[in-house]
This record gives C-alpha cells, structure tokens and sequence, in this order.
C-alpha cells in the first residue's frame, strides 16, 4: 500500500496514525501510515529519505511547518497565506505543499462545537507555526477583528503583516494584555505548555462575558491554559484534539480524494483520554 508518514520531533506520541489507520478503514483505502522522529537538521534528510522508500505523502509538525513551506515546488493557496506547511504530496520532481489546520481548527469549532465566528472579535496568543497557519482561516470564517499577541512582538508584527488586513488585524504588545480589553474568543497558539511546561500569565479581564476559550494543543498541554480559562469565567473551553482530527480528515481528503467523517476517532481518543 502507499506510504505515508507524519514527521516531526518529537512524535512518538502523535496520534496521527491511529487517525488514519481509522480513516483508512472507514474509506476502504489501504494504507500506510508511520511516524518519522527528525530533528530541526535531520529534515531535509528524513524526507528524502521517506520519499526514496517510497512515501507519497507527509504531515509535517513541529518544528518543521515553516522549513517544510521553503522545499515545496507549489503551495495551495491556503498554503501560501499562511506561509507554512503541515500537508505534503509528492510529486513527480518532489512535493507540493498545503496547510489544513486553518480549515482543521473552524471545522471543528463550528460543526462539532456549533460555535458562529461571525462578527466575533479574538485575541490570537503566538505567532509561531500553529498560529500562522490558522490566522487566514479565521478570516476567512468572518471574524471581526483578529489581535495578535506574541512574546516576541517581531514575529507578531511580521504575522499581522502576512496577513495584509490591517483594517482586521492588530498586533499587540504582550506587556498590553491587561490594556487591551475583552474578547468572544481567545485562542491559546503558543507552544510554552508543550515545550517548558509553563503557564502564560493573564489577565481575568480579557474574558468578556460568554468568551470561549480555544487551545490548539491536547491532554496535558491543554490544561493548564484552560483550567485559567475555566476560573476566570470562560463560557466554553475547547482543547486541540478535534482541531486534530478535522486536520486529519482534510488531509486525507487532498490524498485520498475522500473526506472522513472524524466524530468517530474524536470519541474514541475522547474516551481514552479518560
Ligand atoms: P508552533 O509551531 O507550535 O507554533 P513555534 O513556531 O516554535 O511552534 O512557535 C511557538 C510559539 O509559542 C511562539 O509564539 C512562541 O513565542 P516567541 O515567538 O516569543 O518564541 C510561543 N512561546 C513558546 N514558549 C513561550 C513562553 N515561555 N512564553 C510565551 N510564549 C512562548
């Protein structure tokens, strides 16, 4: 069967597998699909590698989303915008890259948590790999105003520029948080939980009433971030792992012409978490 792989490092934990294995057989499509641990440096290696054993197509996770955008021959459109990668399809001369977790994160926000980002005003927190590459599909999904918060306030800059809509767009200073007012929706993109087992420290007042509070990571990544959600009045809190699985089924989907339906992974990940 044809290979595929999610690379990253670290990755032996990735639940990517599993998810298409699940899809895999639910489509009918037989199916390969590995884990590649690489390094920063060991990228462009793993990957030639992966492609000369005969891989077709990668996910791409951290930290390679944005080295993974610089290899391709073509970016899709959603690719280009968000200007990293985290779907790779090989190609005659080499790959083709596309990036799902925009359309992954509004999926899952609006069909299986039923929430209405319109009009909704968000505070976007990093402006790293995970953060840029759903700012354009939260655009796209008629938020009214997107503020992005960074450490380091460069990189915040550099994304609200990418994006190209200063009307909607507002790069913050982190040291402005407890100035800068409440939100609907608050989405935690930052790695410091997964990669220091720290905590972001917050202002209470950026919950406005009936504010959701979003975190792209899972199990225990997510939990210090919305435990503070929950305390300081958040009206519901949502972790990563359905953002996880509709990423998932819309990669498939660009491989396999096939979209899966990813409630039933969603549930069965859901119970073993407990
Ligand atoms: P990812 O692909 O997960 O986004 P990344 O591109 O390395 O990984 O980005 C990590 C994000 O988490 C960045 O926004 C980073 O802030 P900086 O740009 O200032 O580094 C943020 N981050 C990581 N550790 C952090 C910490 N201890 N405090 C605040 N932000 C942190």
């Amino acid at each position: 069967s044809p290979r595929y792989a999610v690379i990253g490092h670290p990755v032996s934990h990735s639940l990517s597998p599993l998810i298409h294995a699940r899809f895999g057989k639910q489509a009918g499509i037989a199916l390969e699909y590995g884990a590649i641990d690489a390094p920063r440096e060991n990228f462009d290696a793993a990957l030639a590698a992966f492609a000369a054993e005969g891989g077709v197509g990668a996910n791409v996770t951290l930290p390679h989303k944005q080295r993974a955008a610089g290899i391709c021959g073509h970016l899709t459109e959603r690719a280009r915008r968000a200007g990293v990668v985290n779907t790779l399809v090989r190609t005659a001369t080499g790959w083709d890259g596309d990036n799902t977790d925009g359309v992954g994160l509004v999926r899952d926000l609006t069909s299986r948590h039923g929430q209405d980002l319109r009009g909704r005003k968000v505070l976007l927190l990093g402006a790293g790999g995970a953060a840029q590459g759903v700012a354009p599909a939260l655009l796209d999904a008629g938020i009214a105003d997107l503020f992005i918060v960074n450490r380091t306030d460069t990189r915040s800059d550099a994304l609200a520029d990418a994006l190209g809509e200063p009307r909607r767009v507002h790069p913050r200073y982190f040291n402005d948080l407890g100035a800068i007012g409440s939100f609907d929706l608050i989405i935690n993109a930052t790695s410091i939980a997964r990669t220091s087992r720290g905590e972001l420290v917050l202002p209470g007042s950026l919950i406005a009433p009936r504010c959701d509070v979003v975190d792209l990571g899972y199990g225990e990544a997510a939990i210090p971030f919305l435990s503070w959600a929950r305390a300081s009045g958040a009206d519901h809190v949502i972790d990563g792992l359905g953002m996880l699985v509709e990423q998932a089924a819309e990669s498939f989907l660009v491989w396999h012409g096939v979209r899966p339906d990813g409630d039933a992974v969603y549930d069965e990940l859901r119970a073993r978490e407990s």
